[in-house]
């Protein structure tokens, strides 16, 4: 096994690349697949509310305490714990880490295959009328596949291990330089369009405006905060890892609030984006999983431009999914690296592949494999419910409690960049008591216990 401080790292070639990956690493299909339909199942703006409060409460402060764990150490998210703190048990968090890079990225990986099939029939013209059986009978009938879907998946997973394999600055760096400024353009352009169709009071006030009385509905609280976390790619050391590779002239505070604040704005918009265009054809925002794989498409359909927009959502959706699946990818292939002691090609092909490999279940459990269930649960659903609901919440929750109680306060304070200032005795204050209690909250709120 090597050691990190043996070893010459990559580093990001400028202070851009470095956001630019964090930020491409938090926009995905969390903003859009996922914000949406989870929103829409729990009630639009009571959600949102709740969402974000857990962003800026517990959320920002502990994607600061993921930036400077990672730019101190310069290591993997385990290598990270044991550098800094040898023979203490805060390396939990990062096996824990390491394990949810492997979760979240298998069924990732089918999702972001499907987007790829989808933005392929939008160019290849299968998407621009009503297919035989309906929008609907064409994504069951798709997902239910066998084959098809594992084909797509393969491909999306190839995409991703093509720009790890590039490493740091020439994959990562570069493919997200691209991708970036060009996603946020397109969602404001969809969203503009969108809003345009005539339902946009509707859906701003589905959006907007709390339903008081859904507050007291259980699940809405973990449902947020397993959202806050999956959404910022926070819990499992993604941000470490992505932070290792920073030289120590950066300042982290403000690239922490641009990450956040891009994050749930792109998550927002996205809501604009598809909500006025559920509201303005009669569509269902508490549809599910397959909102943006049903509904949307059988709305384009009935626009002028439809096809147009049916690519460029497509293509939004996909690029979003590949430059987070990248950040996944590389959480595990840092590690495997450095434990394994192989070069970056070698470990990028082979943890990538184990990667596929592990999400082959997730995919057939919504065809071949439906019957088998994980408390009425499908595969894909069951991996998404531990790995953002318990997994990232949880190590977030170790990762405060390890700056806020395993270092220095005065450490803490210099490494972070913030110094002894009121925000930063605020952020101590934060990771000490507020986050861990709140995240134990909700995980006593939802196994019932009050
Ligand atoms: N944040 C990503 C999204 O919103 C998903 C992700 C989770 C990426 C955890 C990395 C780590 O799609
Ligand atoms: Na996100």
């Amino acid at each position: 096994m090597q050691r990190c401080d043996l070893t010459p790292r990559e580093h990001w070639a400028s202070r851009w690349g470095f956001i630019l990956a964090a930020m491409g690493s938090a926009v995905g299909l969390g903003n859009i697949w996922r914000f949406s339909y989870v929103a829409g199942e729990n009630g639009g703006g009571t959600f949102l509310l709740v969402y974000v409060l857990c962003v800026l409460l517990i959320g920002l402060p502990i994607v600061m305490a993921e930036f400077t764990i990672g730019r101190k150490s310069q290591c993997d998210v385990v290598g990270a714990f044991t550098s800094l703190a040898p023979g203490k048990p805060w390396v939990v968090a990062g096996i824990m880490g390491v394990s949810s890079a492997f979760i979240i990225l298998s069924f990732y990986g089918v999702i972001g295959g499907w987007t790829v099939k989808y933005l392929v029939s939008y160019l290849t013209g299968s998407l621009w009328s009503t297919p035989e059986n309906g929008y609907d009978g064409f994504f069951i009938g798709f997902i239910t596949n066998a084959y098809e879907p594992l084909f797509w998946q393969f491909v999306f997973m190839a995409l991703t291990i093509g720009i790890v394999f590039l490493g740091v600055k020439k994959g990562i760096e570069t493919a997200n330089r691209i991708l970036m400024p060009l996603l946020a353009i397109l969602l404001l352009v969809l969203a503009l369009y969108s809003l345009s169709l005539g339902a946009a009071r509707e859906a701003i006030s589905f959006l907007f405006s709390p339903d008081w009385s859904a507050l007291s509905r259980p699940e809405l609280y973990l449902a947020a905060l397993g959202q806050a976390f999956f959404s910022l790619s926070l819990g499992m050391g993604a941000l470490i890892t992505y932070s290792s590779y920073l030289t120590p002239k950066e300042k982290l505070p403000g690239a922490a609030v641009g990450v956040v604040s891009l994050d749930t704005m792109f998550a927002i918009v996205a809501g604009l984006v598809i909500f006025p265009a559920v509201f303005a054809f009669g569509g269902e925002p508490g549809a599910g999983p397959g909102l943006v794989f049903i509904t949307l498409p059988d709305i384009f359909q009935n626009l002028a431009i439809g096809v147009v927009v049916g690519i460029a959502f497509f293509f939004l959706l996909a690029a979003a999914a590949l430059s987070s699946a990248m950040s996944l990818l590389e959480v595990a292939v840092s590690y495997f690296m450095r434990v394994f002691g192989w070069g970056r090609h070698m470990t990028t092909v082979v943890i990538g592949g184990i990667i596929f490999l592990v999400g082959i279940p997730s995919s057939l459990g919504l065809g071949v494999l439906s019957n088998v269930t994980i408390f009425g649960k499908d595969i894909l659903d069951s991996m998404d419910f531990l790995a953002s609901n318990i997994f990232l919440p949880l190590g977030g929750m170790i990762i405060a409690l390890f700056i806020g109680w395993g270092w220095k306060k005065s450490d803490a304070l210099e490494s972070s960049d913030f110094g002894d200032t009121l925000w930063g005795n605020a952020w101590i204050f934060i990771l000490r008591f507020v986050a861990p209690v709140a995240i134990g909250l909700v995980f006593l709120r939802a196994i019932g216990l009050f």
